[in-house]
Parts: structure tokens; C-alpha cells; sequence
């Protein structure tokens, strides 16, 4: 009988270290998920990403990687609205009203892009921006 009760609480010990060892680990968790979405409503995460990937992939070969800063050819353009962006990438054109950084004409258009690329440029660059 005492054997069998130490047997017992021997694997209630087994048992309970890792226990102990996952609930730090679901708290963890649970308090990433509750940041991810405390930002996700105006930024998710996955948009800024692909933005940033579209941005890479498009945009540095003439803007600088970090968009903050002056590129080679093409100005600063971190915080740049999604009229500005979609005007300038499928159009080479300005919103109404708006005066270019730049009063050369060097940009070429990128009219493959999609509307929904020129969503997750514009969550990217309002992302990165420095205030
Ligand atoms: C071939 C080089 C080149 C590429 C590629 C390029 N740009 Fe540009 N961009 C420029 C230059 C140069 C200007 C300044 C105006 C001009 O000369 O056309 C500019 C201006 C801009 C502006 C206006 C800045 C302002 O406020 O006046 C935005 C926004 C912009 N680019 C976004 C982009 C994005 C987003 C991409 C990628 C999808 C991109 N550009 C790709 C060269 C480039």
C-alpha cells in the first residue's frame, strides 16, 4: 500500500513538471496574441511583411532599402498615403494638388502591381516611418 501510494505521487511529480513547464509557455502565448492584436486592426503584421517584400523587390533599386533615407535615384518616401503610391507606381502621375519632392521625371512605372500590393506598400511605409 505505501509502495503503491509512492508510485503515486512519484508520477504525480512526473506528471506535474511539465505542466509547470507549458503554462509559462501559454502565458507567453496568450500575451503575443493579445499584442499581434492590439496593432493587427490599422497594421497586420503579414501586410507590413508582404509590403515590405513588395518594397524590396520593386522599389530599392532606386529608393533606399530603409525608406526613411534618400535611395540612389529616388527620394525618401517613408509615410508616403496610398493615393501618393498607387498614383505614382501604376501611373507616374501625383494626387491632385500635391507638390512632388523631386521635380525630375526618372521613375518608370510598375503597372503590374496590384491593388492589393499597393495596400500592403502603403501599410509598409506608414509602418517604417519615423516619427
Ligand atoms: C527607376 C527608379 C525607380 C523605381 C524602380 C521606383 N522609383 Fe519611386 N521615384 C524615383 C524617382 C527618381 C523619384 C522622384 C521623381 C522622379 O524623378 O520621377 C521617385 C518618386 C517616388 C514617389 C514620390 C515621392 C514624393 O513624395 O514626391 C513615390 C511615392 C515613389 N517614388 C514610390 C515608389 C515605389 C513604391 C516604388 C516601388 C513599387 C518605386 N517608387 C520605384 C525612382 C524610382
Amino acid at each position: 500500500m505505501a509502495r503503491a501510494q509512492t508510485r503515486a505521487i512519484r508520477r504525480k511529480l512526473i506528471l506535474r513538471k511539465p505542466t509547470s513547464r507549458v503554462l509559462p509557455a501559454a502565458k507567453i502565448a496568450v500575451t503575443a496574441a493579445i499584442l499581434f492584436a492590439g496593432c493587427g486592426k490599422s497594421n497586420p503584421p503579414d501586410a507590413i511583411e508582404r509590403g515590405r517584400l513588395v518594397y524590396v523587390t520593386h522599389c530599392i533599386v532606386c529608393h533606399n532599402p530603409n525608406p526613411n533615407l534618400d535611395g540612389t535615384q529616388g527620394p525618401a518616401i517613408a509615410g508616403s498615403p496610398r493615393a501618393l503610391i498607387a498614383d505614382r507606381v501604376l501611373h507616374l502621375a501625383y494626387p491632385p494638388g500635391y507638390v512632388p519632392k523631386r521635380a525630375t521625371h526618372n521613375m518608370r512605372a510598375i503597372p503590374g502591381l496590384t491593388p492589393a500590393q499597393i495596400d500592403d506598400l502603403a501599410v509598409y511605409l506608414r509602418a517604417v516611418r519615423k516619427h
